[in-house]
Parts: C-alpha cells; sequence; structure tokens
C-alpha cells in the first residue's frame, strides 16, 4: 500500500492565454504537499500533435501513450465549452485506448456558472466506453476567476482543499485496487 500512485494529470485547454494552467497548478501543488503521488503533468499544448488522427506511430502520441501507459490513474483539468469539454482534450483521449483500461479518472473542472460540471459528466460517458473507472467526487470552480487571485492563489481555499483531499482519497483507493487487480490478471485477457 506504500507505493506512491503514478498520477498523469491532463489539460483540458489549449487556448492562448487559458485559465487552466491556473487551476492545473493549484491541483498539481495539492499533490505535491502529500508524499503517496508521483505526478506526471501531460499538457496538449506542448506535445507538438498532429493535426488530425490516423498516425498511430507518430512520436509525440507514441510519447503520450507511454506516459498514459505508466501511470496508475489520471485527473483532468478541463474547463466547459459550450456544455461539452474542449476538442484538444477528445482528441488526446480517442489517441490512446488499452492505456486507459482498468484505471480510475478523477476531474478538476471550472467554468462559468456551472464550474464546468456539464463537461464532466459527458467526460464519464466517454470513459466508460475506454472501460476507465471515473471517481464520483470532484473538485469543481464555478465562475473560477473569481475563486483565485492574480498569483494563482485561492481567495478561501478551505472547502476545496477539503474537496480535493476527498478526491484524492478515493482515486488513490481505486488506483491501488486496480493495479493489484491488474497485475493478477491483465484486464485486456478478459474474456466471456
Ligand atoms: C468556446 C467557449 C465556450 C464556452 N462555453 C462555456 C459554457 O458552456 N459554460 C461555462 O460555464 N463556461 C463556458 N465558457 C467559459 C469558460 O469556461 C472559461 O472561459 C474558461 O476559462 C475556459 O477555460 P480556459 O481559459 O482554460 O480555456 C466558454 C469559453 C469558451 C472559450
Amino acid at each position: 500500500m506504500n507505493t506512491p500512485i503514478k498520477v498523469a494529470l491532463i489539460y483540458g485547454s489549449t487556448r492562448e492565454g487559458r485559465f487552466c494552467d491556473t487551476v492545473a497548478n493549484w491541483t498539481a501543488n495539492e499533490i505535491w504537499r502529500r508524499n503517496d503521488f508521483s505526478l506526471d503533468l501531460i499538457d496538449p499544448a506542448e506535445l507538438d500533435l498532429p493535426p488530425r488522427h490516423g498516425g498511430s506511430d507518430h512520436p509525440a502520441l507514441a510519447g503520450f501513450r507511454r506516459r498514459l501507459g505508466d501511470a496508475d490513474a489520471f485527473i483532468i483539468v478541463t474547463p466547459e465549452y459550450n456544455h461539452g469539454y474542449p476538442a484538444p482534450l477528445k482528441f488526446l483521449i480517442d489517441s490512446a485506448y488499452r492505456e486507459w483500461q482498468a484505471k480510475p479518472v478523477a476531474f478538476v473542472s471550472y467554468g462559468g456558472l456551472s464550474g464546468g460540471l456539464r463537461a464532466v459528466e459527458q467526460l464519464r460517458a466517454v470513459f466508460a466506453e475506454l472501460h476507465a473507472v471515473t471517481v464520483r467526487d470532484t473538485v469543481s470552480f464555478a465562475n473560477a476567476w473569481s475563486k483565485f487571485d492574480a498569483d494563482g492563489h485561492l481567495l478561501e481555499p478551505d472547502e476545496p482543499r477539503k474537496a480535493m483531499a476527498t478526491l484524492l482519497a478515493h482515486l488513490r483507493w481505486w488506483a491501488q485496487v486496480l493495479r493489484d487487480a491488474r497485475h493478477a490478471a491483465p484486464y485486456g485477457e478478459v474474456a466471456a
């Protein structure tokens, strides 16, 4: 139970001037304060991705899949775009398959009134198709711009930090249990 859980934190937005950096930095800092997780930050804006699907041996995608494959668990930091989630995030999700399987996915979301929760609900359906397990508890920032100061610190940190602790506790439980289970019986070999 003492081996750190390897978490890949995935940025949902590549928008110029994005707020994603603020929320992802806060999330990463919450994880770095602990000693039970290691963290890989995966930012699609830095991956030099191909413009379209098809080249599965493209080096950026091969590297991305390797990093997913190394992870025990995922945290998606996503805004809400038109009641959904951003296209670059979908491109990343669809660029892998087995690497997602039998692993937990948790969400930190942000946006206007809904705090990005409509994007999260869509992502739950997508990850079900990929045989991943989504964690019920989320951290969500409604009107996110009003919650952080110019240095990226939360003005009222107590509630979000409590929510993040709950998210991480459940993510850790699933990650540990599923890591052991994958080792005992590879998920790809499950048959009727
Ligand atoms: C194309 C677009 C659509 C948006 N649609 C929504 C929306 O449906 N609901 C919402 O709460 N916020 C919406 N917003 C506001 C975003 O959640 C907000 O701008 C957020 O900062 C975007 O994340 P980013 O800055 O990291 O790209 C939208 C923003 C953009 C750019």
